[in-house]
């Protein structure tokens, strides 16, 4: 043993001496959700190897998904002496010592240890309320830290939080306003740009809307804003605040504005004290969108059809913890019931992490009568509405409330069916979020052998799932011209860029031309439906010739074994035929896809498994954790469950770093060169099992 390896021996075990390694479960995932509710209300805590700390709640900031720090800090004050439990802030105090991470659908907690006298539960929940849009309108999320004592004896606590003015903008040099206030029982620190600069965004944070960090209005609390070292430096040598505003506003990074809390506990013995937390933001215009008329129509955030006004929403979110903890509850039951009865626990570690994901890409906009929801693609760009990331989250959709699959398409059909886009096929995408400004000249980033295809599949599985059949009548024209579309494209598609747009172009993909085929199969019954007969033995002819010769075209029957190709004339190429999910998610099943294919991929893709999944195709050794659910969910129950077993085991151990990218080396475990996504709503995907009619 060298010299080097002894030092290291030595440093480890004085850590181990230290600090005992905190556990996590289900799993260590490669970052921590603390408060996702939406696209800019997005913070996490990276953990992963490679630059994560390995997902202790203090030692680093958490961050928006986009890395940029939103400062957080806490501290706990026992028996006089004062312990660091989130965030880094400077100052050289000791920290608390984590013991346990776990996560539920809507919840991440941690627990800590302060130096064996108390323990701290502190828990990260984001509401998640599919069918109560009241309660999903809000932007806003809630942190509860609950102290015990460990040792049996009382102890002297005081706790401290704060939240700096980096959560209110992404340009660091951008003045911030703000204020303390007090409202029906909450104390409230508001914080926002002074300069409100309405839908438009700096490094992916918007540049308008209000904060709220607010806690509740009591004798034991005292407050203060000021310069970061200040504010904390109060707390580290009073334990108290001095109840003081700053009043000279200024820049985010000018002597670090931040917003503090400090609680006096006063003597807490066996019986848990809590406090509660939370932290939000609204904004009055939340999108602007290309659809009815002739020029953008600016969209309300959804909430603002259920308040008054801001603190309104702010004092009910805080106020409806109980209930807000109830819906919780419920939601993470649910899923946890539904994933292992489905698919065990390995399922359950994937789609229990994947729920506020999805939802945290979502804005809420229009009235409660006339809902529209927005989807920012975030990460790997910040496409509005791109329609082929919804199409792969729709299975959370589906899963949790398919009427909000409506309230998602509803954009697209209000930009093309006014005429604002020129092209025949359905468009990929309506601009950057949040300008939904379309593409009148055509000029979107063309897909129009996908696009067609998950349109029309959408469509239908929404109707299935709700007997809407009024609203395919509704759009029923511009659904024909896309098929339209399909019977000329489908069968021998052009060289195009699928979904996989990173992976390049090809002619004959065998997996997008099956998106086409289904997607006309799909027509038919909507034709069906709408009582468009001709229609439907048409779209129900094509397509029943199309996926005979499909199978002819795509599929090399003498490998060993056989496997569907990636393109036409490629015998040894292939890779996941993920859009055959689309043939069992609308129910059409082996009379109209033979039962040969789906046994015929289940039995090929553990030939291709890597050490954590089964690439994406022959052309490199990434993944996708999306299309391997989607592929998962359709073969048999061993197939299945060795991708999972490979998914979960990759979410225990990858060095990624950030929110759970669904794009990954499946040798390596790390993100591909270049292409480093993080954070997107394609994680709703994961619920491909639950979302398949039974
Ligand atoms: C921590 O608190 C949360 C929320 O009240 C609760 O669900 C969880 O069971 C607690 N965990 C522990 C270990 O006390
Ligand atoms: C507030 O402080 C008093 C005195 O220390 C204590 O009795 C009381 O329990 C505290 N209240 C809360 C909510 O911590
Ligand atoms: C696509 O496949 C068809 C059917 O095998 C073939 O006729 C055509 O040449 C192929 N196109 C290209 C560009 O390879």
């Amino acid at each position: 043993m060298g010299l080097r390896s002894v030092l290291v021996a030595g440093v480890a075990l004085f850590g181990s001496l230290t600090h005992a390694a905190s556990s996590f479960s289900p799993a260590r995932p490669p970052a921590i959700p603390l408060a996702v509710k939406g696209p800019y209300l997005n913070s996490w805590l990276h953990v992963g190897s490679d630059g994560g700390n390995g997902g202790l709640l203090y030692g680093e900031w958490p961050s928006f998904w986009n890395s940029q720090n939103t400062g957080w800090a806490g501290f706990i004050r026992v028996d006089g002496s004062t312990y660091n439990w989130m965030g880094a802030p400077s100052g050289g105090v000791a920290t608390v010592d984590q013991t346990d991470f776990s996560y539920t659908s809507t919840r991440s907690i941690f627990i800590m240890n302060v130096d064996n006298k108390v323990e701290m539960n502190i828990t990260f929940l984001t509401p998640v309320t599919p069918n109560d849009l009241r309660r999903q309108s809000l932007v806003f999320s809630y942190l509860e830290v609950a102290v015990t004592s460990l040792d049996g004896a009382s102890h002297d606590v005081q706790l401290y939080a704060d939240v700096s003015a980096e959560w209110a903008s992404g340009d660091l040099n951008a003045v911030i306003t703000w204020e303390y206030n007090t409202a029906d029982g909450v104390a409230y620190h508001q914080f926002q740009r002074q300069d409100q600069e309405e839908i438009t965004e700096s490094n992916q944070q918007a540049n308008w809307g209000t904060w709220f960090w607010s806690t509740s209005d009591e004798d034991n609390l005292s407050y203060q804003s000021g310069a970061d070292s200040d504010v904390r430096g109060a707390f580290i040598s009073n334990g108290v605040l001095p109840n003081t505003a700053d009043t000279n506003y200024r820049a985010v990074n000018s002597d670090w504005p931040v917003f503090g809390f400090a609680n006096d506990l006063g003597s807490v013995g066996s019986e848990a004290v809590s406090t509660l937390y939370s932290i939000g933001m609204t904004q009055g215009g939340a999108i602007s969108l290309l659809g009815e008329g002739a020029d953008l129509t600016t969209y309300p955030a959804l909430w603002n059809d259920y308040f008054d006004n801001d603190i309104d929403a702010m004092t009910f979110f805080y106020t409806d913890y109980s209930e807000s903890t109830t819906l919780a509850t419920e939601l993470d039951n649910k899923v946890a019931t539904d994933s292992i009865a489905a698919a065990g626990q390995n399922y359950l570690t994937l789609t229990s992490l994947s729920v506020r994901q999805t939802f945290g890409a979502l804005q809420f906009t229009g009235t409660d009568s006339d809902p529209l929801v927005f989807l920012k693609e975030i990460s790997s760009n910040s496409d509005i509405q791109t329609v082929d990331v919804i199409f792969p989250a729709i299975p959370l959709i589906l899963y949790t409330n398919p009427d909000i699959l409506n309230y998602l398409l509803k954009p697209l059909f209000l930009n093309q069916e006014n005429g604002h886009y020129p092209n025949t096929n359905a468009i990929h995408d309506l601009g950057t979020f949040p300008l939904a400004k379309g593409y009148p000249d055509g000029t979107d980033e063309p897909q129009p052998l996908e696009e067609c295809g998950n349109m029309i599949i959408m469509v239908l599985a929404y109707a299935q799932r709700t007997n809407d059949d009024a609203y395919l009548t509704q759009h029923y024209p511009i659904l024909k011209q896309w098929a339209g579309y399909l019977v000329d494209e489908a069968l021998i598609p052009a060289d195009q860029i699928s979904t996989d747009d990173f992976a390049g172009s090809l002619a004959n993909q065998t997996n997008l031309a099956l998106k086409g085929i289904i997607g006309l199969r799909a027509m038919a019954e909507i034709a069906e439906r709408t009582g468009n007969a001709d229609d439907a033995q048409s779209f129900g002819d094509t397509a029943t010739s199309y996926i005979s010769q499909w199978q002819g075209f795509g599929v090399n029957s003498a490998a060993d074994p056989p496997h569907a190709t990636l393109s036409y004339n490629d015998p040894d190429s292939h890779g996941l035929l993920y859009n055959l999910y689309a043939n069992s998610l609308l129910g059409f099943g082996a009379e109209f896809v033979p039962q040969s294919v789906y046994d015929m991929q289940s039995n090929f893709y553990p030939t291709q498994a890597l050490d954590y999944g089964v690439p994406l195709d022959t052309r490199h050794t990434y993944t996708k954790t999306d299309w391997m659910l989607w592929c998962a969910s359709i073969a048999s129950v061993e197939t299945r469950d060795k991708f999972l077993q490979l998914i979960a085991g990759w979410i225990d151990s990858t060095p990624t770093n950030m929110a759970l990218t669904d794009l990954y080396d499946a040798v390596t475990g790390n993100y591909p060169d270049g292409l480093a996504f993080t954070a997107r709503p394609v994680a709703g995907g994961h619920f491909s099992i639950l979302a398949l009619p039974s």
